[in-house]
């Protein structure tokens, strides 16, 4: 990509290509930028623009109003320098420690492609050359023909930074799922995707009890966290709970309480809301309910679709769980239009 404009941020100058994005380029140029969906519709990279002029792109409506781009306000993984431009970070970023990771391409070749659970698939590939990502992070994976890139969670830990795992939920009509992994996609193909990606997850140790909640899929970056937790012992207790509708939604139960078995600090409670078993019945986060009587001094990190987040931030706190120790992953869905750029 040839280096078109400089973007200034505080202490650092990058290149940016020509219709690169600003996070793109930062995020290649080893600084750090807040993001979280890459793709316009959470509004977590939301810079300012001192000074110069920029391609909004397909950054929609909804997640940057007309009155914030008068403003000067642009979405980082959205908008492209038009000149050389001076932008300044909205939200403060926390050097907490997290170690930075700088965003790459990679290439690598299917090794498994198998039905899991319903609609949902595990996808592994073997990268030809090793990613670093701290657990919970994601990768873009392209998909071929079509100039589009799909968000999916890393579920191995970052330890096994050679192949990486992935979960995946068929969505109907859907260009990456129905339209490809889910289609022709097979064992031995090669694929295209970069990373690492995201700011949700785990890279340190914590004092406080986890409690984990994904729904369907949003297991993904859960299990790698749970991973790495228990291999670097980051966690004193970790409550992993998976919501499904039916029996046949969740998966790697036998996986999860073989890791009971072996990890006393470690509970795995599964959840189903539609179908009566042996097991907890209800929303995933009703039982979380039923389970804590306050969530005071815990921490949690919870991923799926948004509605389930959402509901599992307000059950959160009304057992009192503090704000700052909640943290999100939200399986948003793709705006219409997506370049291949970031
Ligand atoms: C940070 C992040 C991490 C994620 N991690 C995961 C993960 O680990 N696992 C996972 O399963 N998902 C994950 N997702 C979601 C994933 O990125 C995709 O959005 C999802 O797989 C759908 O992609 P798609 O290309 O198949 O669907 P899209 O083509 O993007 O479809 C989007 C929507 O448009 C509708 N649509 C598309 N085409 C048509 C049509 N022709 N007619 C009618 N309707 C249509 C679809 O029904 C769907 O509702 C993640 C998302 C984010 C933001
Ligand atoms: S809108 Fe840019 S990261 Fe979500």
């Amino acid at each position: 990509m040839t280096a078109e404009h400089r973007v200034r941020l505080p202490g650092r100058d990058i290149e940016c290509g020509e219709q690169q994005s600003i996070l793109d380029a930062t995020l290649r140029g080893g600084g750090w930028l807040s993001h979280s969906c890459t793709q316009g519709t959470c509004g977590t990279c939301k810079v300012k623009v001192l000074c110069g002029t920029v391609d909004h792109g397909a950054s929609p409506e909804y997640t940057l109003t007309a009155e914030e781009r008068e403003r000067g306000l642009a979405l980082a993984c959205m908008a492209s320098p038009c000149t050389d431009v001076v932008v300044e970070p909205l939200g403060v970023v926390a050097d907490d420690g997290t170690p930075r990771y700088p965003l790459r391409d990679y290439e690598g070749t299917v090794t498994v492609l198998d039905d899991v659970a319903s609609n949902t698939r595990r996808l592994k590939i073997r990268l030809d050359a090793a990613m670093e990502f701290n657990a919970g992070q994601y990768a873009e994976i392209l998909v071929p023909g079509t100039g589009v890139g799909r968000q999916y969670s890393m579920a191995n830990a970052p330890s096994e930074s050679r192949e990486l795992e992935f979960h995946i939920k068929r969505t109907d009509h859907g260009i990456a799922t129905a339209g490809w992994i889910f289609g022709n996609l097979a064992v031995g193909d090669r694929v295209s995707l970069r990373g690492p990606l995201g700011q949700f997850g785990i890279a340190r140790r914590h004092d406080e009890p986890a409690i984990l909640i994904g729904g369907g899929t949003g297991l993904a970056p859960l299990t790698s966290i749970v991973r790495h937790a228990l291999e670097h012992d980051l966690l004193p207790e970790l409550y992993l709970y998976h919501g499904g509708r039916r029996r046949d939604d969740l998966y790697d139960g036998d996986y999860f309480r073989d890791l009971e078995r072996a990890h006393p600090q470690f509970h795995y409670r599964p959840a189903l809301s539609e179908e009566i078993w042996d097991g907890a019945c209800g929303l995933v986060t009703d039982v979380v309910l039923d389970d804590f009587v306050t969530c005071k001094g815990l921490r949690a990190y919870l991923c799926g679709p948004p509605p389930m987040v959402d509901a599992a931030v307000k059950a959160l706190k009304r057992r009192r769980m503090a704000p700052r120790l909640v943290a999100r992953e939200e399986f948003t869905a793709s705006t219409p239009v997506l370049s291949s750029v970031l």
